[in-house]
């Protein structure tokens, strides 16, 4: 019988579920992939640390670099850019397929890991990266392939999507609502990156550079977050028939000429009109709306984070991997040649 050896590295929410579905879902994952997938050891810096979840302590080794020469496809989910770059470069060019769920590394060094992958002809998957649960990636690198997308409009922070949702429903200022985030768990223990937009910058840079299949440098993506929202703009946002969304905005831009083409890339608070179906996304959950060319508009939905919920994208990248690897088919093919221009920051007060 066939097997594919994974390795996993790190244990955090998302990775302890990812080894339980492997451990627990081993038959029917075997008879998806057609070969066996064998969790053979999950690397973490510390063996002792409590985990969310029950695992075997055998399983368990701070010796990634072993880890992963032992293995044919390397999970990683420790997030971070040092060691997980290093960590990922080393798989790869080893000849083992790589998942992760990394938007800061894939928005900041992706380019050289897809260069790695492209050379060797292993698979770099990242479903996971962007929005959680939802899938996003795959249909934009691979269902939208053949169309033109012209524009993405995404709410693809939870933290602060619950925080302008509460001040919408309930009213009350954003440090309330992120006291209440923080409390349930939305929030991280420090919610910078959340409240200031870095988050969704990254996102944002990783969803441009897939769907105009042109590399867009996350600092070349114009942020702005939620703090200058006031519970006053969000009572005339409603008057005037539009809710307040944090946008990650990716559009085609074509100049005056009609010839040439650019791609601009932002986040800030948005004005989203009252019918549009982003101003019903509620709570902490995320949403891609994407309009293309040939296939219209389009809107991707769910839980844009959470440990089980973003297994489920992680797992469906292993097992292509993994069907990929049985098939010896070819490895991946990241088309970011395109060689768009990157819009400068022009007029960033914009309704939807
Ligand atoms: N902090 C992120 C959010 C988690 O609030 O959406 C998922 O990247």
């Amino acid at each position: 019988h066939r097997t594919v050896r994974v390795a996993l590295l790190g244990a955090g929410s998302v990775g302890s579920q990812v080894a339980r579905t492997l451990l627990d879902h081993a038959d029917e994952l075997a008879l998806r992939v057609g070969a066996r997938l064998e969790l053979v050891g999950i690397a973490v810096r510390n063996v002792e640390a409590k985990r969310d979840v029950e695992l075997p302590a055998e399983l368990f080794t701070t010796d990634a670099k072993t880890l992963i020469l032992g293995a044919d496809l390397v999970v990683e989910l420790m997030g971070g850019i040092d060691p997980a770059r290093e960590l990922i470069a080393l798989a790869l060019g080893s000849g083992a397929d790589v998942v992760t769920a990394n938007k800061a590394l894939i928005a900041t060094h992706g380019l050289e890991l897809f260069d790695i992958a492209e050379r060797v002809g292993a698979q770099l998957n990242y479903e996971a990266a962007v929005a959680g649960a939802i899938p996003i990636i795959r249909p934009l690198r691979d269902s939208l392939a053949g169309d033109r997308v012209d524009r993405i409009l995404g709410i693809v922070n939870g933290t602060t999507n619950f925080i302008l949702d509460r001040m919408h429903t309930l009213g009350g200022t954003l440090d309330e609502a992120l006291a209440v985030a923080t409390d349930l768990g939305y929030a991280e223990a420090d919610p910078t990156a959340d409240v200031e937009g870095y988050d969704a910058q990254q996102k944002a840079a990783i969803l441009a550079s897939i769907a105009f299949h042109t590399h867009v440098p996350v600092e070349r993506v114009y942020r702005e977050g939620i703090t200058g929202v006031t519970a006053e703009l969000i009572d005339e946002a409603r008057t005037a028939g539009y809710v307040v969304k944090l946008l990650a905005i990716c559009e085609r831009i074509t100049a005056a000429d009609g010839a040439t083409e650019s791609v601009s890339a932002r986040v800030y608070p948005a004005l989203v009109h009252a019918q549009h179906p982003l101003a019903s996304v509620h709570g902490g959950n995320n949403a891609i709306f994407v309009e293309a060319a040939s296939a219209g508009s389009l809107m991707f939905y769910g839980a844009g984070a959470g440990g089980v919920e973003t297994s489920s994208a992680v797992l469906g990248d292993v097992v292509s991997a993994a069907r990929r690897r049985i098939s010896g088919g070819p490895g991946l093919r990241e088309s970011m040649h395109a060689d768009m221009r990157v819009a400068d920051i022009g007029d960033v007060v914009t309704r939807y």
